[in-house]
């Protein structure tokens, strides 16, 4: 055994509606020493992510859920600190799905080596990681932009929403963010060069999109779902496609959503409506990675981390991620 010991967030109880700090629980263990095949990796970075809360829930879902007790699910940034393979040696940098933890042991096959020549090694689970994934297949595979469409996108600021944008731009589309405060929304526009944006906290969104979208809209990139959603779906164009990518509004909601909701508008518009999972395109992420890697180096696409220092300050900024108190992708900073 190593002389630190590891901590860990688990999930004390299951929440109700929005999550608090009850809900989470320090754990403290021993580190014991890798076996052969395996390495010990300490975290530098930890992902947060929205799915996170879908993990907390019970019932069906796409991926195993939490019990009281067990380690939050995430994925992390981390460095090999003991390597009892011959794949890895102690230094390298990896990324794994480990949870909210600062030490673990795991098996050698299991972990995937981030290449630093492609960016900074946060960027492995943003930009360069799964957000990034969502943004390019959800957009480039499900919506299939033409250039001169109008492309909608709501938590247009966010790990995924910013990426969406601005490939939506590459594309030649015109892009609509949608966002929750007039800093991100000048952001969007300033710094990620989005046509406009709409604050749906202070704005009519459904109003502000017949003035700024009059032939409607031809791609919804879908985030965050009720009264945002109804907004745009009263607003598509004909033979327009929307991507379900994440439904953040309702992640907190104690009982699900009655619905669906403004489908009629679908029927007059002719909408296809796609839900899709990051991992439905897993076997293509390499490719992506390498494409969005070249456009970061070539300035023509942006990203912003909101990197918040140590470990235990991990369920409260989670709790403000439900709450769009993150401005970017939502990282812990565990260790240099
Ligand atoms: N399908 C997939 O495979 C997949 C993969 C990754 C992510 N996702 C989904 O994609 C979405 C974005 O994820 P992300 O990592 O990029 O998160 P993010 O946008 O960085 O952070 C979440 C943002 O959602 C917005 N939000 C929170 N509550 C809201 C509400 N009630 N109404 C409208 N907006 C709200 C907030 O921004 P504002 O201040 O603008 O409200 C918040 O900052 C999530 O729904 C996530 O579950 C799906």
């Amino acid at each position: 055994m190593t002389n630190e010991t590891n901590r860990a967030w688990t999930m004390a109880s299951r929440p109700v509606g929005e999550p608090t700090p009850k809900n989470f629980a320090l754990k403290e263990s021993d580190i014991p020493e890798p076996k052969h095949g395996e390495v010990l990796i300490k975290t530098l970075y930890l992902s947060l992510d929205p799915y996170m809360r879908g993990r907390m829930r019970s019932g069906p879902s796409y991926a195993t859920v939490l019990e009281p007790g067990d380690v939050m699910t995430g994925e992390v940034v981390a460095r090999v600190q003991k390597s009892e393979s011959p794949l890895y040696k102690a230094g390298d940098i990896i990324r794994s799905s480990i949870g909210w933890q600062e030490y673990a042991i795991v098996s050698a096959h299991t972990v995937k080596r981030i290449d630093p020549d492609l960016g900074p090694i946060s960027t492995a689970v943003g930009i360069l990681g799964m957000p990034g994934m969502t943004a390019y297949f959800g957009l480039l595979a499900v919506l299939k932009p033409r250039a001169g469409d109008t492309l909608v996108v709501s938590a247009a600021s966010g790990a995924v929403g910013a990426v969406v944008g601005q490939i939506g731009k590459i594309n030649g589309c015109k892009v609509i963010g949608v966002a929750g405060t007039d800093e991100k929304c000048s952001y969007v526009v300033n710094e990620l060069g989005f046509d406009s944006a709409i604050n749906y906290k202070t704005e009519n969104v459904s109003q502000k999109l017949v003035q700024i979208a009059p032939n409607g809209v031809d791609c919804y990139f879908d985030n965050v779902g009720g009264p945002v959603s109804d907004a745009v779906f009263e607003n598509l164009a004909l033979k327009s496609r929307v991507a379900i990518c994440g439904q953040i509004s309702q992640y907190n909601a104690a009982e699900p959503p009655q619905g669906p909701r403004n489908m009629a508008a679908l029927i007059r518009t002719r909408t296809t409506v796609e839900g899709f999972l990051v991992y439905d395109f897993e076997l293509q992420h390499e490719v992506a990675r390498g494409r969005i890697a070249e456009w970061i180096k070539q300035g023509r696409l942006k990203y912003m981390e909101d990197v918040v220092d140590g470990f235990e300050n991990a369920p409260e900024a989670f709790i403000g991620l439900l709450n769009g108190k993150n401005f970017g992708k939502l990282l812990i900073k565990v260790a240099e």
